[in-house]
């Protein structure tokens, strides 16, 4: 039976270009996506731009722009990074300024509202009276009760990483205008998350196949206990809240963005002309809803939108979340404001996607942090993915076409160690899926890889450079097994590294858009147009972006 399989890959901030931490917390989505697809399951693979909340409009500022500028030219970029570059493949890609998204969140906003799950409360709040306007957390600055320093912001101090209320902030001025903040009573919505732990707490516990960060930070919270959150803001930018009154107050960016997915899947049925497609994945029991992300979204993912959810009644709840621990570059913690950073568009510059898709996943950050380092890349793509991998595929298809014009043909007769092979190939298939169901990517990599690695050894032991002078028969027989287990490979890898997969389909002569997620049929083999699949990294390329990445960066 075909399943309903959902994938929703986190919202990046439409507020600056996408970095490789961005790319190394989603790429297990496209990977989920891909499989589930070949596989035969109805894939529905969401995401989009999160275009509201305070560093968007500071990044206007600083730009001398507006908001909905710098959002829209960050979502046509990020479509450019995520579609063209890092070849995901999303069925819909929205963004949260669309009118589906303000409809569905105001939709779900009011209802929670009637329901009683949320509630007005009046607060005292940081208001600048020369601005004319009350000011977010990071519009305040002021010096730190504990380190002294000078520009510790209203909600933390940057020096000595202490966590402060607005209040207790020394001297505060208001970042734009440097005048003296007044504390004025202003009403504010909240979510009452104290009368959904109940429900929610159930639902954590008996839920499985979440990453173990995921778990395991949600239990830390849980644990404490949770309380009322305001969900609403006085600014300008962002969704107005839906209540006769109050449309000039904002919804808070988490509490919309989460909303999302659900708006993603009801545009994307616009799109395809079936207006309540989406229902099949989210008022269905049996869909599985997959949500992939960085460590730091978690709690939004594992408590605001499942409490939303289970205050809004009749949609399906996050099935697995598969969080990412933290990416370092050289190790060192990314950073945009000092510019220690990879950005994707320059990095896809001078290197393939499946490169990149390949050292991310590899090394992906899955249990534990992970690192990201020029020399590591270099020697995972010249030594791995290149020297192994790439290898295999290449000497044995390329062998072939030189020395069997009509391709090579498969015989019952085989020997024991090409048996052998073909069932540890044909037992890859299921021990894969469920390393990727389980969103232990790096495991199932591994076992293909393996697969080459075997490939290669039994390669060595064939010799058919050999055997073909002495006795072709054998060296076809041998050579169309190791062409059948490219062929297996072709398929495996096809979740992790689309174009590669594709090009071996090609050099294959298979059709790629029948490609299906089980074993192959034994038949003859011919290939053609083979070449290396890779071009190697030089070690001058690595020592120039090593040294742009000093330059461009204000680390010392
Ligand atoms: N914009 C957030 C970030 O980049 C992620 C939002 S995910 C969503 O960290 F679900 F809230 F949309
Ligand atoms: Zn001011």
């Amino acid at each position: 039976m075909k399943k309903k399989i959902l994938i929703a890959a986190a919202l990046p901030y439409a507020n600056g270009s996408l970095h490789l931490g961005h790319v190394a917390g989603l790429i297990g989505s496209d990977v989920l996506a891909r499989y589930f697809r070949i596989k035969g399951d109805d894939v529905l693979f969401v995401s989009g731009s999160d275009c509201y909340g305070t560093p968007i409009v500071f990044e206007a500022e600083k730009q001398n722009s507006t908001p909905s500028s710098i959002a829209e030219k960050y979502h046509q970029e990020f479509q450019e990074t995520l579609i063209d570059g890092m070849n995901f493949s999303y069925d819909f890609y929205t963004k949260t300024t669309s009118k589906e998204h303000h409809k569905t969140v105001q939709k779900i906003f009011t209802k929670l509202f009637n329901d009683g799950y949320i509630y007005k409360k009046t607060e005292n709040l940081p208001y600048c009276p020369s601005c004319e306007k009350f000011l977010p957390d990071r519009y305040i600055e002021g010096k730190c009760y504990l380190c002294g320093f000078d520009s510790a912001r209203g909600d933390q101090c940057d020096n000595c990483g202490n966590l402060m209320n607005t209040k207790e902030l020394i001297k505060p001025k208001c970042k734009t205008c440097e005048n003296t903040p007044k504390w004025k009573s202003s009403e504010h919505f909240f979510l009452k998350l104290t009368s959904l732990e109940k429900d929610l707490k159930k639902w954590v516990k008996e839920s499985k196949g979440w990453r173990i960060g995921a778990k395991n930070f949600t239990f830390q919270l849980l644990l404490q206990g949770l309380h009322d959150r305001s969900i609403t803001r006085d600014t300008l930018w962002g969704v107005p809240v839906p209540i006769k009154g109050y449309e000039r107050k904002k919804i808070y960016v988490w509490f919309e963005a989460v909303c999302g997915y659900l708006s993603a899947s009801k545009e994307w049925s616009k799109k395809i002309g079936k207006d309540k497609e989406w229902e099949k994945y989210w008022k269905n029991k049996n869909a599985i809803h997959y949500y992939v992300h960085g460590k730091d979204n978690i709690p939004f993912h594992s408590i605001i939108w499942p409490s939303i959810l289970l205050g809004y009644k009749n949609l399906h709840l996050p099935d697995r979340i598969i969080s990412s621990e933290y990416l370092t570059l050289e190790k060192k913690q990314l950073s945009k404001s000092r510019n220690w950073a990879i950005w994707i568009p320059d990095f896809l510059k001078n290197f393939d996607c499946d490169t990149l898709r390949y050292y991310l996943i590899a090394n992906g950050s899955e249990t534990s942090d992970s690192d990201f380092s020029w020399n590591e890349f270099s020697s995972r793509t010249n030594n791995e993915l290149i020297g192994n991998f790439g290898n295999y595929i290449y000497r044995v298809l390329s062998f072939i076409e030189k020395n069997f014009k009509e391709g090579v043909s498969f015989s019952d007769d085989i020997s024991p160690q090409s048996h052998k092979f073909l069932a540890l190939a044909e037992k890859t298939f299921p021990k894969t899926s469920i390393l990727i169901e389980e969103g232990k990517f790096r495991k199932a990599l591994q076992e293909i890889f393996k697969l080459a690695e075997e490939g290669n050894r039994f390669i060595d032991n064939a010799k058919p450079w050999a055997t073909i002078k002495e006795n072709p028969k054998k060296a076809e027989k041998d050579l169309a097994v190791a062409a059948h287990i490219v062929k297996c490979i072709s398929i495996l890898i096809n979740p992790f590294l689309p174009t590669t997969s594709e090009e071996i389909h090609i050099q294959l002569g298979e059709d790629f858009s029948d490609i299906k997620w089980e074993y192959p049929l034994n038949k003859k083999i011919k290939p053609s147009k083979t070449k290396p699949i890779y071009k190697k990294i030089e070690k001058e390329l690595i020592e120039e972006e090593l040294s742009k990445l000093k330059k461009q960066s204000t680390e010392k």
